[in-house]
């Protein structure tokens, strides 16, 4: 099959095109960062007009899926404007031209759009109470993404991962500062549910390659908090574990409001695909066997040399 992958460059856009090369054609869409990647890259800026149909007529794709985001929290909350045409209404776009076209069509959410007041796990029938303007912009893209395209998937999705910059995601964020011997904040009122970036990616292409559609949780099955994350980490690399300060996110000064419990079901994800998702200690060996092997260093060379004073809005683990 012909896999499109909007958002190319991010954190899930890149390993989703490097899992899904092993077994399809990919073609990722970029602005500008990537270089010499391993699969077909077609530039287009979403944000342009008519960049979806050029993008579309372009790539003819059997599946897109759309990676593509505003995912900073904190730059989400000072350019909602922004936040709502990525988050909501590109995604709206993307499915409804996709329906037309019949290209099979998967939108990645957050676990962020439930509120955390629930003592159990959440499930997709559950009702999303965003906190803040990119949780609350995620959703809406959900719901207009499910009234263009009654047959797209949209996914819910926490992971953590090696990305483009090396300095995106949660996970990297431990290992760079324990490595250079930095004291860090864990924060210990913040609970998720990580899964491994290409555990995500590899889910996701078996979704496709079954026919789903409709509502998913791709998370973890392993609930901790940031703190612990970070004491897993340190703990796996054999980084000093005590330089971590476990903290409460209201000290941490960070304006987007944060939810205390995002513990989610993938119950219906793991008995409609007929197979058990992943644990979080067999995501973390890999994670730290892509260390050893350079993949870090690899994907980075993957990247375009941005001129200094270009100004990223994208970075920030969300
Ligand atoms: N990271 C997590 O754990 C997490 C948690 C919950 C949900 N999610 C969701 O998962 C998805 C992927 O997240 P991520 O962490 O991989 O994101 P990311 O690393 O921030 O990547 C975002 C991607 O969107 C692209 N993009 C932004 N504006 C664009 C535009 N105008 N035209 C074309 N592309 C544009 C970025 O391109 P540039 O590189 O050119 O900026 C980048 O490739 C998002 O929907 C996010 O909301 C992620």
């Amino acid at each position: 099959m012909k896999l499109l992958i909007t958002g190319a460059s991010g954190l899930l856009g890149l390993s989703l095109a490097l899992e899904g090369m092993r077994a399809h054609e990919v073609i990722g869409v970029d602005r500008g960062k990537l270089k010499s990647a391993p699969f077909a890259v077609l530039k287009a800026d979403l944000l342009r007009r008519n960049a979806i149909d050029s993008m579309l007529d372009q790539a003819q794709p059997d599946w897109l899926v759309n990676c593509a985001a505003l995912t900073n929290l904190e730059v989400c909350e000072e350019y909602p404007d922004l936040a709502r045409v990525l988050n909501a209404e590109i995604p709206g776009e993307l499915a409804y031209a996709c329906a037309k076209r019949g290209i099979r069509f998967v939108h990645i959410s957050t676990d962020a759009v439930f509120d955390g007041e629930k003592t159990e796990l959440y499930t997709e029938a559950d009702q999303p109470n965003p906190l803040g303007v990119y949780s609350q912009t995620k959703l809406d893209g959900e719901r207009i993404v499910q009234e263009a395209d009654s047959k797209a998937i949209v996914a819910r999705v926490n992971f953590f991962g090696w990305s483009l910059s090396g300095k995106h995601s949660l996970g990297e964020f431990f290992v760079n500062n324990l490595s250079a011997g930095k004291y860090v904040n864990g924060f210990t009122d913040i609970i998720f549910c990580p899964i491994f970036v290409y555990h995500t990616a590899s889910l996701l292409v078996a979704m496709l390659e079954k026919g789903l559609c409709g509502l998913y949780h791709i998370v973890g099955g392993q609930a901790m908090s940031k703190y612990q994350f970070g004491v897993e980490i340190a703990r796996k690399f054999g980084l000093q574990e005590g330089l971590i300060s476990p903290k409460s996110v209201l000290s941490s000064g960070l304006t987007a409001r944060r939810s205390h419990n995002l513990r989610l079901t993938t119950h219906k994800l793991s008995t409609d695909l007929g197979r058990e998702i992943p644990n979080f200690s067999t995501g973390l060996d890999e994670f730290y066997t892509q260390y050893q092997q350079g993949y870090p260093q690899k994907i980075r060379g993957y990247q375009q040399e941005l001129p200094t004073e270009s100004k990223d809005l994208s970075t920030g683990a969300a």
